[in-house]
């Protein structure tokens, strides 16, 4: 083994490695001549148990002193490199604190929330309830039990966006419309004997493959549907009336119904406003067939009712003057911003 007295001259030469390297990395890599498995220091260690038990002490004292030397040297090195980082990385990063503040500002409501809100208000005054059902519907609820059986020209009516199953049958659908509403509350009626009479609206989110400027292939809709013993189409045209003139604020606003074709409703037909001296559909509505009565057991010599679905993206368009539907889910804040909270 060295002498350890031979090993001092290793501290000037530690310190000047040390003092050459630039970055922590080659403090390492410098560290491992010294101290690593076998630096030479970690070697002279080693080599202390091949002296006498008399030499041992002193020698390892030595070693020691030497170690430590070397160890301090390295950690002035370590903090100073350490140090010199920090302010270059200071003296890059200034923070202009003259800079304007960003600001916070609260969020407001999605404009078609706001419809949404208006809609269950008004209709909430004159005693409809509000009720939900699922976006992921079986097929029996979105066709077959409003009348649209399978195969039927009818289904084609909507384009639908169908659900994978784990047995591969396509017999769940994102629901094409919120009529399949209609047909779980009045079930759920029959079966906890809360009804006939009912009244509800039913809004929500439905889709289908549809878009351009006045469709999208997500939409909301809000069904309305009334049953009782007496209600007539008479009571359909007041309600739905009388609801837009509140929605629109205006008392001239007038409503025209257009006969047309659902599969669920007889007579059926499409509402039209008028508008800027034309008329916009803006939904469908009809009587609640029997075939639909009969599908939830309710007896359809004794009740008779009314349902709509109306668009509410289009009501929301033709409130605020939006003539373009996407522009309510590109999320473009310059848009969304000119809505009142
Ligand atoms: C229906 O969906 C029927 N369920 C409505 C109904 C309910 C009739 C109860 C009778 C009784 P329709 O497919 O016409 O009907 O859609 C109703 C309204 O939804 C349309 O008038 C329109 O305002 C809106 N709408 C339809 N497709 C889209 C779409 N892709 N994007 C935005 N709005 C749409």
């Amino acid at each position: 083994m060295q002498n350890a007295h031979s090993l001092e001259h290793l501290i000037p030469e530690a310190e000047a490695e040390f003092a050459a390297c630039a970055n922590v990395n080659d403090l390492e890599n410098a560290k491992a001549r010294y101290l690593g498995k076998s630096g030479a220091l970690t070697e002279a260690l080693k080599g202390l148990g091949k002296l006498s038990n008399e030499e041992r002490p002193a020698a390892g004292a030595a070693i020691n002193v030497v170690k430590q030397a070397v160890e301090a040297a390295l950690k002035a090195r370590r903090d100073a490199i350490l140090m010199a980082e920090q302010n270059l990385q200071l003296a890059s990063e200034t923070l202009d604190v003259t800079l304007p503040a960003r600001g916070q500002q609260a969020g407001g409501l999605h404009p078609v929330s706001l419809t949404l809100a208006r809609i269950e208000k008004l209709f909430h005054s004159i005693g409809f309830d509000v009720a939900e059902g699922p976006e992921i519907e079986s097929d029996f609820y979105n066709f077959t039990a409003l009348n649209i059986p399978e195969n039927h020209p009818a289904r084609a009516m909507h384009d639908t966006f169908y659900v994978d199953t784990a047995d591969g049958k396509l017999d769940h659908v994102l629901r094409t419309h919120t009529s399949p509403v209609q047909v779980h509350y009045m079930q759920n009626a029959m079966k906890d004997k809360s009804g006939p009479p009912l009244k509800i609206i039913a809004p929500g989110r439905v889709y289908r493959v549809d878009s351009d400027a006045t469709h999208s292939p997500m939409f909301h809709q809000v069904e309305g549907l009334w049953v009782d013993e007496d209600v007539s189409f008479a009571n359909l045209k007041g309600v739905v009336q009388d609801f837009l003139q509140r929605f629109f604020e205006r008392d001239d606003l007038q409503v025209r119904f257009r006969p047309s074709f659902f599969p669920f409703t007889e007579p059926s037909a499409e509402m039209d406003m008028s508008w800027n001296g034309g008329w916009l559909e803006i939904g469908g509505c009809g009587m609640v067939h029997p075939e639909v009565f009969k599908h939830v057991g309710i007896d359809a010599e004794k009740y008779r009712g009314f349902a709509f679905g109306l668009g509410v993206e289009r009501l929301t368009m033709l409130r605020y003057g939006v003539n373009d539907l996407r522009h309510f889910f590109n999320n473009d804040l310059r848009f969304l911003q000119q809505f009142g909270r």
